[in-house]
């Protein structure tokens, strides 16, 4: 009998799919984390079909430049046709829980530029309602008492990333507890706190398509 496959394997599996994504001779808009870890390394088989990317992390940064790849700084570039990147969390309508990774401000920076958002996930990460996964807010680190409080007054547990500063230099608070059942307006009323940098809802700008893999192959939803 076959084994089934490895959540590794089916990162893999949706990140080669997001191959399809790409088209010639454009640059790239690149996620973080080990999805994306596994898209970076197919990307490399049509190196000399991609223009140049940008990035979200220093840590992708890395990996596209010891594969060959050209990084472009994002207030150098005018258009980003496709972005690529994983997520935490993906709902019926294409809203996300990004920043499991500690990069969902620069994420969110180049989603807003691109044209195209193309998330890869495997099934596990599919729910029916956004929140089981702690929901990462990048914070100010004078203003993480303020941001807890009123984050605790709409009904969620924060929690500080312990020893962890993101490429930005600022602290995450990671919700617990939330069942989020209007995700544009929370993450509307969450960007009011002064003092957030980020929240690592994806809803007002969220997937235009995912890739999701499961075990019977990849599947696309579109939004
Ligand atoms: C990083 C992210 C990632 O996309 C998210 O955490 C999913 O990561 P992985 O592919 O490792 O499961 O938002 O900030």
């Amino acid at each position: 009998m076959a084994q089934p496959m490895t959540q590794d394997e089916l990162k893999r599996a949706v990140a080669h799919a997001a191959l399809r994504e790409i088209p010639d001779g454009e640059i790239v808009g690149v996620g973080t984390g080990s999805t994306v870890n596994f898209f970076i390394d197919a990307l490399a088989t049509i190196r000399s079909r991609v223009r140049a990317t940008v990035s979200s992390s220093e840590r992708s940064t890395e990996r596209l430049r010891a594969l060959g790849f050209q990084v472009l700084d994002l207030n150098d570039v005018e258009r980003v046709p496709v972005y690529v990147d994983g997520a935490d969390e993906i709902e019926p309508g294409g809203a996300m829980i990004k920043g499991g990774g500690g990069a969902l401000t620069r994420e969110k920076i180049i989603a807003e530029v691109a044209e195209r958002f193309v998330c890869i996930v495997d099934a596990s990460k599919v729910v029916p309602l956004l929140g089981r996964f702690p929901l990462p807010v990048e914070v100010v680190p004078m203003a993480r008492e303020l941001v807890r409080r009123r984050l605790r007054a709409m009904g969620g547990e924060p929690r500080l990333r312990e020893g962890y500063l993101t490429d930005n230099g600022n602290q995450i608070l990671d919700v617990h507890g939330l069942q989020i059942e209007a995700p544009r307006e929370f993450e509307y009323r969450i960007n009011q706190i002064p003092g957030v940098v980020t929240v690592g809802l994806f809803a007002q700008r969220g997937a235009d398509v995912a890739l999701i893999g499961g075990a019977d192959g990849v599947s696309t939803r579109t939004f």
